[in-house]
Protein backbone atom coordinates (compact mmCIF):
# COMPACT_ATOMS: atom_id res chain seq x y z
CA UNK A 1 0.00 0.00 0.00
CA UNK A 2 1.15 3.49 -0.81
CA UNK A 3 -0.46 6.06 0.75
CA UNK A 4 -0.33 9.73 -0.59
CA UNK A 5 -0.72 12.43 1.52
CA UNK A 6 -1.80 16.17 0.59
CA UNK A 7 -3.11 19.46 2.11
CA UNK A 8 -6.37 19.54 0.57
CA UNK A 9 -9.15 18.40 -2.30
CA UNK A 10 -7.90 20.20 -5.09
CA UNK A 11 -4.01 18.55 -4.14
CA UNK A 12 -5.60 15.00 -3.82
CA UNK A 13 -7.54 15.26 -7.08
CA UNK A 14 -4.22 16.29 -8.85
CA UNK A 15 -2.76 13.68 -7.51
CA UNK A 16 -5.37 11.07 -8.72
CA UNK A 17 -5.67 12.44 -12.01
CA UNK A 18 -1.88 12.33 -12.32
CA UNK A 19 -2.32 8.79 -12.02
CA UNK A 20 -4.81 7.99 -14.31
CA UNK A 21 -2.96 10.30 -16.60
CA UNK A 22 0.20 8.43 -16.43
CA UNK A 23 -1.47 5.12 -17.32
CA UNK A 24 -3.24 6.41 -20.22
CA UNK A 25 -0.16 8.04 -21.93
CA UNK A 26 1.64 4.29 -20.56
CA UNK A 27 -1.14 2.28 -21.98
CA UNK A 28 -3.56 4.54 -24.46
CA UNK A 29 -5.78 1.52 -24.52
CA UNK A 30 -6.47 1.42 -21.02
CA UNK A 31 -9.55 -0.22 -19.38
CA UNK A 32 -10.03 2.70 -16.33
CA UNK A 33 -12.39 1.34 -13.74
CA UNK A 34 -14.31 4.84 -12.64
CA UNK A 35 -16.45 5.95 -9.73
CA UNK A 36 -19.27 8.70 -9.03
CA UNK A 37 -19.72 10.41 -6.57
CA UNK A 38 -18.08 14.22 -4.93
CA UNK A 39 -14.77 12.58 -4.22
CA UNK A 40 -13.47 12.14 -8.02
CA UNK A 41 -15.21 15.05 -10.12
CA UNK A 42 -11.95 17.21 -9.09
CA UNK A 43 -9.85 14.58 -10.60
CA UNK A 44 -12.25 14.50 -13.68
CA UNK A 45 -11.73 17.88 -13.81
CA UNK A 46 -7.91 17.96 -14.23
CA UNK A 47 -8.37 15.18 -16.55
CA UNK A 48 -10.53 17.14 -18.87
CA UNK A 49 -8.14 20.23 -18.83
CA UNK A 50 -5.72 18.03 -19.43
CA UNK A 51 -7.44 16.74 -22.62
CA UNK A 52 -8.40 20.25 -23.86
CA UNK A 53 -5.08 21.45 -23.58
CA UNK A 54 -4.15 18.35 -25.35
CA UNK A 55 -1.81 16.26 -23.40
CA UNK A 56 -4.24 13.43 -23.23
CA UNK A 57 -6.21 11.02 -25.30
CA UNK A 58 -8.80 8.74 -24.67
CA UNK A 59 -9.58 7.64 -28.04
CA UNK A 60 -8.64 3.78 -27.51
CA UNK A 61 -9.65 3.70 -23.83
CA UNK A 62 -12.60 1.62 -22.23
CA UNK A 63 -14.32 2.72 -19.40
CA UNK A 64 -15.96 -0.11 -16.55
CA UNK A 65 -17.90 2.08 -13.90
CA UNK A 66 -18.81 0.54 -10.32
CA UNK A 67 -22.12 1.07 -10.15
CA UNK A 68 -25.96 2.26 -10.94
CA UNK A 69 -29.09 2.81 -9.05
CA UNK A 70 -31.74 0.06 -9.77
CA UNK A 71 -34.52 1.86 -11.74
CA UNK A 72 -33.07 5.26 -12.73
CA UNK A 73 -32.60 5.38 -16.52
CA UNK A 74 -29.63 6.90 -18.43
CA UNK A 75 -31.31 10.57 -19.08
CA UNK A 76 -32.32 10.38 -15.34
CA UNK A 77 -29.98 13.48 -13.88
CA UNK A 78 -29.53 11.65 -10.46
CA UNK A 79 -28.21 8.10 -12.79
CA UNK A 80 -24.70 7.62 -12.59
CA UNK A 81 -24.78 7.18 -16.53
CA UNK A 82 -25.76 10.84 -16.50
CA UNK A 83 -23.07 11.96 -14.09
CA UNK A 84 -20.47 10.42 -15.93
CA UNK A 85 -21.53 11.81 -18.91
CA UNK A 86 -21.85 15.51 -17.06
CA UNK A 87 -18.31 15.42 -15.70
CA UNK A 88 -16.38 13.60 -17.63
CA UNK A 89 -17.32 11.70 -21.11
CA UNK A 90 -19.24 14.38 -22.69
CA UNK A 91 -15.71 16.46 -22.68
CA UNK A 92 -13.20 14.07 -23.37
CA UNK A 93 -12.88 11.87 -26.78
CA UNK A 94 -14.20 8.40 -25.34
CA UNK A 95 -15.81 6.80 -27.39
CA UNK A 96 -19.31 5.92 -26.19
CA UNK A 97 -19.03 2.26 -27.32
CA UNK A 98 -16.30 1.98 -25.05
CA UNK A 99 -18.18 3.12 -22.03
CA UNK A 100 -19.73 0.09 -19.44
CA UNK A 101 -22.04 0.70 -16.63
CA UNK A 102 -24.03 -1.37 -14.83
CA UNK A 103 -27.74 -0.96 -16.72
CA UNK A 104 -30.00 0.56 -14.00
CA UNK A 105 -33.24 -0.09 -15.89
CA UNK A 106 -32.40 -3.67 -16.39
CA UNK A 107 -34.95 -5.29 -13.94
CA UNK A 108 -33.37 -8.75 -14.35
CA UNK A 109 -30.83 -8.45 -11.66
CA UNK A 110 -29.37 -11.79 -11.99
CA UNK A 111 -29.03 -11.18 -15.43
CA UNK A 112 -28.20 -7.79 -15.35
CA UNK A 113 -25.13 -9.29 -12.56
CA UNK A 114 -24.02 -11.93 -14.95
CA UNK A 115 -23.69 -9.73 -18.15
CA UNK A 116 -21.70 -7.14 -16.56
CA UNK A 117 -19.38 -9.72 -14.80
CA UNK A 118 -18.81 -11.09 -18.36
CA UNK A 119 -18.06 -7.39 -19.24
CA UNK A 120 -15.45 -7.17 -16.50
CA UNK A 121 -14.22 -10.50 -17.38
CA UNK A 122 -13.78 -10.10 -20.86
CA UNK A 123 -11.20 -7.00 -20.35
CA UNK A 124 -9.30 -9.17 -17.16
CA UNK A 125 -10.31 -6.26 -14.97
CA UNK A 126 -9.37 -2.68 -15.35
CA UNK A 127 -6.20 -1.50 -15.44
CA UNK A 128 -6.53 1.66 -12.79
CA UNK A 129 -9.86 1.43 -10.32
CA UNK A 130 -10.60 4.85 -9.30
CA UNK A 131 -12.89 4.51 -5.59
CA UNK A 132 -13.77 6.77 -3.35
CA UNK A 133 -14.89 5.55 0.40
CA UNK A 134 -18.62 5.51 1.98
CA UNK A 135 -18.12 6.54 6.08
CA UNK A 136 -19.22 3.03 6.51
CA UNK A 137 -16.23 2.23 4.71
CA UNK A 138 -18.16 0.74 1.53
CA UNK A 139 -16.45 1.26 -2.14
CA UNK A 140 -18.74 0.97 -4.78
CA UNK A 141 -21.81 -0.19 -2.82
CA UNK A 142 -20.06 -2.92 -1.25
CA UNK A 143 -21.57 -1.90 2.09
CA UNK A 144 -20.99 -3.40 5.32
CA UNK A 145 -21.80 -7.57 5.60
CA UNK A 146 -20.72 -10.94 7.19
CA UNK A 147 -19.16 -11.67 3.23
CA UNK A 148 -17.23 -10.19 0.95
CA UNK A 149 -19.33 -10.82 -2.44
CA UNK A 150 -17.34 -11.81 -5.76
CA UNK A 151 -19.45 -10.52 -8.40
CA UNK A 152 -21.43 -8.16 -9.36
CA UNK A 153 -24.48 -8.07 -6.93
CA UNK A 154 -27.59 -6.27 -6.31
CA UNK A 155 -27.83 -4.36 -2.77
CA UNK A 156 -30.06 -2.53 -0.62
CA UNK A 157 -28.21 0.38 0.22
CA UNK A 158 -28.05 0.72 4.25
CA UNK A 159 -29.38 4.18 5.95
CA UNK A 160 -25.65 5.70 6.54
CA UNK A 161 -25.53 5.19 2.42
CA UNK A 162 -29.67 6.82 1.92
CA UNK A 163 -28.18 9.73 4.23
CA UNK A 164 -25.06 10.37 3.03
CA UNK A 165 -26.60 10.55 -0.91
CA UNK A 166 -30.26 12.54 -0.30
CA UNK A 167 -28.35 15.68 -1.08
CA UNK A 168 -28.53 14.93 -4.11
CA UNK A 169 -32.29 14.53 -4.51
CA UNK A 170 -35.02 16.68 -4.08
CA UNK A 171 -36.54 14.55 -1.09
CA UNK A 172 -34.79 11.40 0.73
CA UNK A 173 -37.47 9.11 -0.47
CA UNK A 174 -36.63 9.86 -3.83
CA UNK A 175 -32.88 8.26 -2.86
CA UNK A 176 -33.11 4.76 -4.65
CA UNK A 177 -32.95 2.20 -2.26
CA UNK A 178 -31.44 -0.40 -4.30
CA UNK A 179 -27.89 -0.34 -6.46
CA UNK A 180 -25.95 -2.74 -9.00
CA UNK A 181 -22.39 -2.66 -7.72
CA UNK A 182 -19.29 -4.16 -9.00
CA UNK A 183 -18.10 -7.19 -6.74
CA UNK A 184 -15.40 -6.98 -4.35
CA UNK A 185 -13.86 -9.57 -6.60
CA UNK A 186 -13.94 -7.12 -9.95
CA UNK A 187 -12.37 -4.21 -7.81
CA UNK A 188 -9.67 -6.54 -6.95
CA UNK A 189 -8.98 -7.85 -10.04
CA UNK A 190 -7.65 -4.32 -11.19
CA UNK A 191 -4.11 -3.98 -11.56
CA UNK A 192 -3.78 -0.62 -9.67
CA UNK A 193 -6.63 0.68 -7.47
CA UNK A 194 -6.74 3.93 -6.20
CA UNK A 195 -8.59 5.02 -3.36
CA UNK A 196 -9.20 9.04 -2.60
CA UNK A 197 -10.37 10.23 0.23
CA UNK A 198 -11.26 13.95 1.64
CA UNK A 199 -12.67 14.84 4.98
CA UNK A 200 -13.01 14.29 8.51
CA UNK A 201 -16.09 12.08 7.83
CA UNK A 202 -14.54 9.94 6.07
CA UNK A 203 -11.16 9.66 8.87
CA UNK A 204 -12.35 6.77 10.62
CA UNK A 205 -13.32 4.58 7.55
CA UNK A 206 -9.88 5.63 6.23
CA UNK A 207 -8.40 4.26 9.52
CA UNK A 208 -10.34 1.15 9.64
CA UNK A 209 -9.02 0.66 5.75
CA UNK A 210 -5.35 1.32 6.55
CA UNK A 211 -4.76 -0.41 9.78
CA UNK A 212 -7.68 -2.49 10.55
CA UNK A 213 -8.76 -5.67 10.89
CA UNK A 214 -9.46 -7.26 7.51
CA UNK A 215 -12.89 -7.74 7.95
CA UNK A 216 -16.68 -7.57 5.39
CA UNK A 217 -17.28 -5.06 8.09
CA UNK A 218 -15.25 -2.35 6.45
CA UNK A 219 -15.30 -3.26 2.78
CA UNK A 220 -12.49 -1.51 1.96
CA UNK A 221 -10.02 -2.87 4.64
CA UNK A 222 -9.98 -5.73 1.81
CA UNK A 223 -7.77 -3.09 0.07
CA UNK A 224 -4.48 -4.32 2.46
CA UNK A 225 -4.58 -7.48 0.36
CA UNK A 226 -4.28 -5.65 -2.95
CA UNK A 227 -0.62 -5.81 -4.41
CA UNK A 228 -0.78 -2.24 -5.94
CA UNK A 229 -3.38 -0.45 -3.84
CA UNK A 230 -2.59 3.85 -3.72
CA UNK A 231 -4.59 5.75 -1.06
CA UNK A 232 -4.59 9.30 -1.75
CA UNK A 233 -6.03 11.54 1.12
CA UNK A 234 -6.33 15.17 2.61
CA UNK A 235 -4.84 15.98 5.85
CA UNK A 236 -8.62 15.74 7.59
CA UNK A 237 -9.41 12.24 5.91
CA UNK A 238 -6.07 11.39 7.48
CA UNK A 239 -5.95 12.50 10.82
CA UNK A 240 -7.33 8.83 12.48
CA UNK A 241 -4.39 6.91 10.81
CA UNK A 242 -2.15 5.70 14.14
CA UNK A 243 1.35 8.11 13.57
C1 LIG B 1 -19.60 5.86 -6.33
C2 LIG B 1 -19.36 4.85 -5.33
C3 LIG B 1 -19.35 5.13 -3.88
C4 LIG B 1 -18.69 6.45 -3.51
C5 LIG B 1 -18.73 6.67 -2.00
C6 LIG B 1 -18.15 8.01 -1.61
O1 LIG B 1 -19.56 5.31 -7.64
O2 LIG B 1 -19.18 3.73 -5.71
O3 LIG B 1 -18.68 4.07 -3.21
O4 LIG B 1 -17.37 6.44 -3.96
O5 LIG B 1 -20.06 6.61 -1.56
O6 LIG B 1 -18.95 9.03 -2.13
P1 LIG B 1 -18.48 10.54 -2.08
O7 LIG B 1 -17.28 10.65 -2.94
O8 LIG B 1 -19.64 11.33 -2.65
O9 LIG B 1 -18.21 10.87 -0.66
Amino acid sequence: MRIIATKNYDEMSRAAASLIAAQVLQKPDSVLGLATGSSPIGAYKKLIQWYQAGALDFSACSTLNLDEYVGLTPDNDQSYAYFMRQNLFDHINIKPENLNIPDGTNPDAAGECARYDRVIEAFGGADLQLLGIGRNGHIGFNEPGSVFVRGTNCVQLTQSTIDANKRFFAREEDVPRKAYTMGIGGIMMARRVVLVACGEDKAEAVAKTVSGPITPEVPASILQLHRDFVLIADEAALSQLEK
